[in-house]
């Protein structure tokens, strides 16, 4: 990780790095251009990860964000800088306003307030923070404004005195504010901020993550999340899944093949990871792979390059993989029922999705969400206390998936009643995990 990155003094005289953080490629030039002279050294990136990766491998000591980004909600990203860069200063560009016969104008006043910023003295944050970087424009709206600490939750104000590796190395999951949750993961429970922390600090990176959890836990939302917080959002997202493809096509089906390569192979085809180029490649029940293609896929990940079946020539493409299991890797690994090398290249960064029994207290919420999904298909229904009281006495072998279903069905079974009673909330009992 960027150890050291945010401590020690700063020389006054040393260039300060502002990275802008906008879609507009003409914006971010114009940006650039009016910098040129000025004691910054300007990164560009087309969207928050981009940015998130900048800020990741080098220090900087500004962020300006343009009032929309392609792939991250601009609230929820300045929040999750405010409380990983404390001390950076954070500013909020309309690119709308950029355009038109008022460019001159503002551009001066973003030069004015830039110029007065380098040389305030880095390392005393009181004088910095005060800087005036963006003034009002002159035409009443603002090009920029500064993002305080204060919009933000109290958890995540602005926190000079916390060095960034503090927030790495303790709770980063507890003072994690609702607001940065990831919304396609229901959950506002400890170990649910945890992990939505653990996914925002790992997505920008190209980095093999490994995600583990019981069945219908949500391993593969948490993938999804994963890629759609990386730069390689726009890219695709290919999904492999090893249990589901019969052995004999499975190294086919990811490195894909020439014609006649083996008996039935009377077209070439691309494969998932060639065809995942520039994106992610989600390779979902891991643990089902064959040993030999194990050792396929070691080489792979580790060269980042393929020969299809039957091909000789070498491809190299740029893929980041993702996998997940349900299986106790390590431990196979250990019998040596799974490559242990394989095991340690893929969980360069583990990530354990909690298996529902472990975080009961956002069984209300998940069943909000999910009885406010099939309200769309048929009349909302409520849980009487009763059943609400069943569903926190359960265990959840199935976990969020089963959760899901057990609602589905006493949604049907309540017939036309808008009260799900606890007679209609019924498990299966032949689920295990
Ligand atoms: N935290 C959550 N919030 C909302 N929906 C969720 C959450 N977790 C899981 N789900 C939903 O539950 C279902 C199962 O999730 P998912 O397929 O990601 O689980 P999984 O861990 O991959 O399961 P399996 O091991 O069986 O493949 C999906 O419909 C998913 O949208
Ligand atoms: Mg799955």
């Amino acid at each position: 990780m960027a150890a050291g990155a945010t401590s020690g003094l700063v020389d006054v005289g040393m260039m300060r790095t502002v990275v802008l953080a906008i879609a507009d490629m003409g914006l971010r030039q114009r940006l650039r251009a009016s910098l040129t002279g000025l004691r910054w050294q300007v990164r560009e990136a087309g969207g928050g990860a981009e940015a998130l990766a900048f800020l990741e491998a080098s220090r900087s000591e500004a962020l300006l964000v343009d009032s929309w980004l392609p792939d991250l909600e601009v609230s929820e990203f300045a929040g999750q800088i405010r409380l990983m860069y404390p001390g950076m200063e954070l500013l909020r560009v309309d690119g709308s306003t950029e355009s038109g016969g008022a460019r001159s104008p503002r551009r001066n006043e973003l030069l004015h307030a830039l110029r007065e910023a380098q040389d305030a003295p880095l390392n005393d944050t009181a004088v910095w923070a005060s800087a005036p970087l963006v003034v009002p424009g002159s035409g009443g709206r603002a090009l920029g404004t500064r993002i305080t600490g204060a919009q933000y939750p109290s958890q995540i104000a602005v926190r000079e005195d916390t060095d960034r590796r503090e927030i790495l190395a303790g709770g980063v999951g507890s003072a994690l504010p609702e607001a940065l949750m990831l919304p396609e993961m229901v959950g506002t429970s400890e170990p649910m901020r945890e992990l939505a922390a653990l996914i925002r600090m790992v997505a920008p990176r190209s980095t093999t993550v490994l995600i583990e959890g019981e069945t219908g836990t949500g391993k593969e939302v948490v993938a999804r999340s994963l890629h759609r917080l990386s730069a390689r959002a726009g890219r695709p997202f290919a999904v492999l899944n090893c249990a589901a493809i019969p052995e004999a096509l499975l190294e086919a089906e990811l490195f894909g093949h020439t014609r006649g390569a083996f008996t039935g192979a009377v077209q070439s085809r691309t494969g998932r990871i060639e065809a995942a180029d520039g994106g992610t490649l989600f390779l979902d029940e891991i643990g089902e792979m064959p040993m030999a293609l194990q050792a396929k896929m070691l080489r792979f990940l580790e060269c980042g390059e393929l020969q299809r079946v039957g091909d000789n020539e070498t491809l190299r493409v740029d893929v980041r993989v993702i996998a997940a299991t349900h299986q106790p890797l390590e431990q196979r690994a250990t019998e040596r029922t799974f490559r242990l090398d394989l095991y340690h290249r893929l969980a360069v960064f583990p990530v354990e999705v909690p298996a529902l029994r472990t975080r009961m207290e956002d069984m209300s919420l998940l069943t909000e969400y999910f009885l406010e999904q099939l309200g769309q298909a048929m009349p909302r229904k409520r849980l009487t206390a009763e059943a609400a009281a069943k569903l926190q006495e359960y265990n959840w072998p199935g976990n969020v998936r089963e959760l899901m279903h057990v609602l589905e069905r006493a949604s049907i079974l309540c017939g036309a009643r808008r009260e799900i009673g606890v007679e209609e909330i019924r498990f299966r009992r032949a689920t295990r995990s």
